[in-house]
C-alpha cells in the first residue's frame, strides 16, 4: 500500500513535534526557555521525592521525557529504570540530561517509544515487582482519550491496575490564568494533604472536593475559567501528597498534584 510508509513517517513527525498534544518539540522548547521559572515547581517536587524511598530496586517511569521535572537523586536509588515516552526523540534528550549521573551512579536505563498506558498491563506483567512513576501525563490523559468520561474513568481504576506495585504519580490536577502579581512559589504554597473519602484533608480541616478546588485556585490568584484535569480520583483514599503549583507560562498555571502509594509490605 503507497500510503503505509507516509502514515508512518508522517505518524512519527506528528508524535516527534506535539506527542498528541502533551509533549514532543514544542514541550522540550518549552521546558527549556522556562527552566527558571520552573525551579521553584522542581525544588518543590524534588522535597517532595526525598523521603520516598521504595524497597524495590526497579523503576517503570512513564512520561518520561527528557525528565525535566525530574530530580536526579531519586532516579539514581533505583539499579534499573525502565522509562516511557511515545515522543521519538525525548530517549535522546533523556540520555543527554540524565544519562552521565544515572551511569555515574551505576544505574541501568532502558527507554522505550510506547504508548505505555495502553499497555500498562502487559508492562505490569511482565515486571511484577518494579514500581512506577507517573511522570506528569495522567492530567493529560482527557486529550490523548479525547473523551472525558472515558478518562475519567480510567483514572478511577488506575489504582486498582496498579495493586501490589508502589506507585506514585506528578499530575496536573487544574489550570488556567491567574491575576497580574501572582504569588511566589514558596514552601508555604505546596500544601500537603492525605486523600479521603469525600475529598482531602488539609491542616486538621476536611475538604469536600469542589471546596478544596476553591481553596487551591484561592491561595494563587486564580481568574476566570479553570480546567479541571479529572484526576481528583487517582490516589486512593489515604495517600498522602502534595499540592504544588506551576508556573507553566507567567499568567497560565497549573496546580499539580503529587502522591505515593507504598502499597509494600
Ligand atoms: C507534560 S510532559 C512531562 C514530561 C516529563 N515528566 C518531564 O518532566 O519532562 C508529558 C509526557 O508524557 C508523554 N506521554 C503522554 N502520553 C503518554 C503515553 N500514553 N505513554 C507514554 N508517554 C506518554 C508525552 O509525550 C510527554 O513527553
Amino acid at each position: 500500500m503507497p500510503t503505509e510508509p507516509r502514515t508512518a513517517w508522517w505518524n512519527w513527525l506528528s508524535e516527534a513535534w506535539h506527542a498528541g498534544g502533551t509533549g514532543g518539540l514544542n514541550w522540550h522548547l518549552h521546558a527549556h526557555q522556562s527552566r527558571q521559572r520552573w525551579q521553584p515547581t522542581v525544588d518543590a517536587l524534588a522535597n517532595f521525592l526525598s523521603p520516598v524511598n521504595p524497597q524495590r530496586p526497579h523503576l517503570l517511569l512513564i512520561g518520561a521525557s527528557a525528565g525535566w521535572m525530574m530530580p536526579g537523586p531519586w532516579l539514581q536509588r533505583f539499579a534499573r529504570i525502565d522509562a516511557y515516552d511515545i515522543d521519538p526523540l525525548a530517549g535522546l534528550w533523556f540520555r543527554a540530561r540524565h544519562g552521565p549521573h544515572l551511569r555515574q551512579h551505576g544505574v541501568e536505563l532502558h527507554y522505550h517509544r510506547q504508548d505505555a498506558m495502553a499497555n500498562l498491563s502487559v508492562l505490569l506483567a511482565q515486571h511484577p515487582q518494579a514500581c512506577i512513576w507517573f511522570d506528569n501525563l495522567l492530567g493529560q490523559l482527557r486529550y490523548r482519550i479525547g473523551d472525558t468520561e472515558a478518562a475519567q474513568a480510567r483514572l478511577r481504576q488506575l489504582h486498582h491496575d496498579l495493586r501490589g506495585h508502589p506507585w506514585g504519580s506528578v499530575h496536573d490536577a487544574y489550570s488556567g490564568q491567574v491575576r497580574p502579581n501572582p504569588p511566589p512559589i514558596t514552601s508555604a504554597l505546596t500544601l500537603p494533604f492525605v486523600r479521603t473519602s469525600a475529598g482531602v484533608q488539609h491542616q486538621q480541616c476536611a475538604y469536600a472536593q469542589g471546596a478544596w478546588a476553591q481553596h487551591l485556585l484561592a491561595a494563587i490568584g486564580a481568574e476566570g475559567e479553570w480546567l479541571d484535569h479529572l484526576t481528583a480520583d487517582v490516589l486512593p483514599e489515604n495517600t498522602p501528597g502534595q499540592m504544588i503549583p506551576w508556573a507553566f507560562k507567567p499568567h497560565h498555571w497549573h496546580w499539580l498534584q503529587a502522591g505515593w502509594v507504598r502499597n509494600e509490605g
